[in-house]
């Protein structure tokens, strides 16, 4: 696989998962459009990649805010011309109080992160694509957005809004050649605990570079009718629905459709 003639904005790119996905998308030969808050994390991912001017763009921008969004946007397409993916991983978290404890800025922040970050970046990024009649929009969720636990309110109420776009989304793209997926994870697993230190806890959770090889896929032309999809990545899930992995193929039956994957390359998630 390349994604040597696409374009990729990565929002939250300098967080956990957003630093994988792109180094994994740099060596793909994609050009990319690495956005965030924090100039100084950008800066640090910048060296890292050690990437030439011509493939990378970085911009700070705080996706709450439409106008900084749009900016972003027309910076990218002044810059590379076209915009062919946007990989959504803005994230955070807030819990551990009860629906009668919990601050109602508390609810107010979960649905900033996930809600409005995304209503504003697909509005920035989308129409790029969607003139294009090729694109590709991810975001990472959380199974906690159908099936809340207790005193985790405010993150489920996010999530839950953030999946209700995305499907609302992909059917508004049907025909269009741009689709929208979503990847579910229980947590991220960023320091390898789950080999380094196996528990029950940490067994369902999922790498860095597992849900960077799921984006990668995604990203693929073979995945031109995938949308609207949600993905569980994660073990031990409730129901105990079978998840099996063999050498370079998978099926994973989530609770609403049967998702077939033929994977280009070596993956293992237990
Ligand atoms: N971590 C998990 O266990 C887990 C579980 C389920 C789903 N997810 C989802 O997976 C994705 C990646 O998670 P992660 O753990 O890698 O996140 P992370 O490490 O917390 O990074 C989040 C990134 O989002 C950026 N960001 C936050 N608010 C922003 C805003 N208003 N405008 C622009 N950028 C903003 C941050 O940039 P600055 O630092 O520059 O502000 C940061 O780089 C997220 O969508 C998250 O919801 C994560």
């Amino acid at each position: 696989m390349t994604l040597e003639n696409r374009v990729a904005v990565i929002t939250g790119a300098a967080g956990g998962l957003g630093s994988v996905v792109t180094r994994d998308l740099a060596a793909q030969g994609a050009r990319l459009a690495l956005l965030g808050r924090s100039a100084e994390r950008l800066e640090s991912l910048k060296r890292d990649l050690a990437l030439p001017e011509a493939r990378l763009l970085i911009r700070t921008a705080d996706l709450l805010n439409p106008s900084e969004a749009k900016s972003a946007a027309e910076a990218v397409t002044t810059k590379f011309g076209k915009i062919d993916i946007l990989l959504h991983l803005v994230g955070g978290w807030t819990g551990g109080k009860t629906l009668t404890e919990v601050p109602a800025e508390d609810v107010t922040v979960m649905l900033d992160q996930h809600l409005w970050t995304t209503f504003h970046s697909v509005r920035a990024f989308l129409p790029e694509m969607v003139k294009n009649g090729w694109g590709r929009v991810v975001v990472v969720s959380s199974p906690f957005a159908s099936r809340p636990a207790a005193r985790g309110g405010p993150y489920a109420i996010g999530k839950a809004a953030q999946e209700a776009l995305m499907l609302t989304l992909s059917q508004e793209l049907k025909g269009s050649g741009v689709t929208a997926n979503m990847l579910l994870v229980k947590s991220i697993d960023t320091k390898a605990e789950r080999q380094t230190h196996p528990s029950p806890e940490n067994a369902s959770w999922t790498t860095p570079e597992e849900l960077s090889a799921a984006i990668l896929y995604l990203l693929s032309e073979e995945t031109g009718t995938l949308n609207g999809a949600r993905i569980p990545m994660y073990s031990g899930f409730k129901n105990n629905l079978p998840v099996s992995l063999r050498h370079r193929e998978f099926f994973v039956l989530s609770l609403d459709r049967l998702v077939f994957f033929r994977w280009s390359t070596s993956l293992s998630i237990s």
